[in-house]
């Protein structure tokens, strides 16, 4: 793993947000860019392996290649559609000068969706983690499999992290600034998200 020691969650959250963006990407969207990949073709090769001794193996590639297929998805969707409107929020907020609300009505409605596919994959990681455990204590296991797993558990750590400064920090900014610059305010009942 990248050396992390210079992540302070004091100077995250003070980071213009346009920063805190690029900061995202860079250390954790790179990250999973690629680490997943490598992971998927690591389980995949133990669950070929040891397909008749270990089929829970298999299950966890499987679970594995669900929740790789849709955090790509999820990623797409910030990279493409929320975070160039949060990095023009920041622009608008620094020049002081108003914006257009968004195709998709306000941050709010992306913001949520994202928020909810973070729960998702926390669940679907510990569900995932649940399995590699029993496996990761037994005195016998190969190294590759602890090896994999490992990395796995990275993994994971990497994604709560990411997911918290995004969900703490990065969103509820958003929603700020557009709160500041966005007049009047969307009817939060009669909009729906569009984001696709
Ligand atoms: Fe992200
Ligand atoms: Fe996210």
């Amino acid at each position: 793993m990248e050396d992390r020691t210079f992540w302070d969650p004091e100077t995250l959250t003070d980071m213009p947000l346009d920063k805190l963006v690029v900061y995202v990407l860079k250390l954790h969207h790179d990250y999973i860019k690629k680490t997943a990949p490598l992971l998927q073709q690591q389980l995949h090769t133990l669950a070929n392996s040891h397909d008749q001794k270990q089929p829970k193996l298999r299950q966890i590639a499987n679970l594995f290649d669900q929740i790789y297929g849709d955090l790509a998805l999820h990623l797409h969707k910030e990279e493409n559609v929320l975070f160039p409107y949060i990095i023009q929020l920041q622009a608008a907020f620094v020049g002081n000068v108003g914006i257009s609300p968004p195709q998709f009505g306000s941050v709010r409605f992306p913001v949520r969706m994202m928020m909810q596919e973070h729960h998702v994959a926390d669940e679907q990681f510990a569900l995932l983690i649940d399995w590699c455990e029993p496996m990761i204590a037994l005195p016998n296991t190969e190294v590759l499999i602890r090896e994999t797993f490992s990395l796995l558990l990275e993994f994971f750590h990497d994604f709560c992290l990411h997911s918290h400064i995004e969900d703490t920090i990065l969103f509820p900014r958003a929603l700020e600034v557009e709160n500041l610059l966005l007049e009047p305010k969307v009817d939060d009942q009669t909009e729906s998200c569009r984001i696709k």
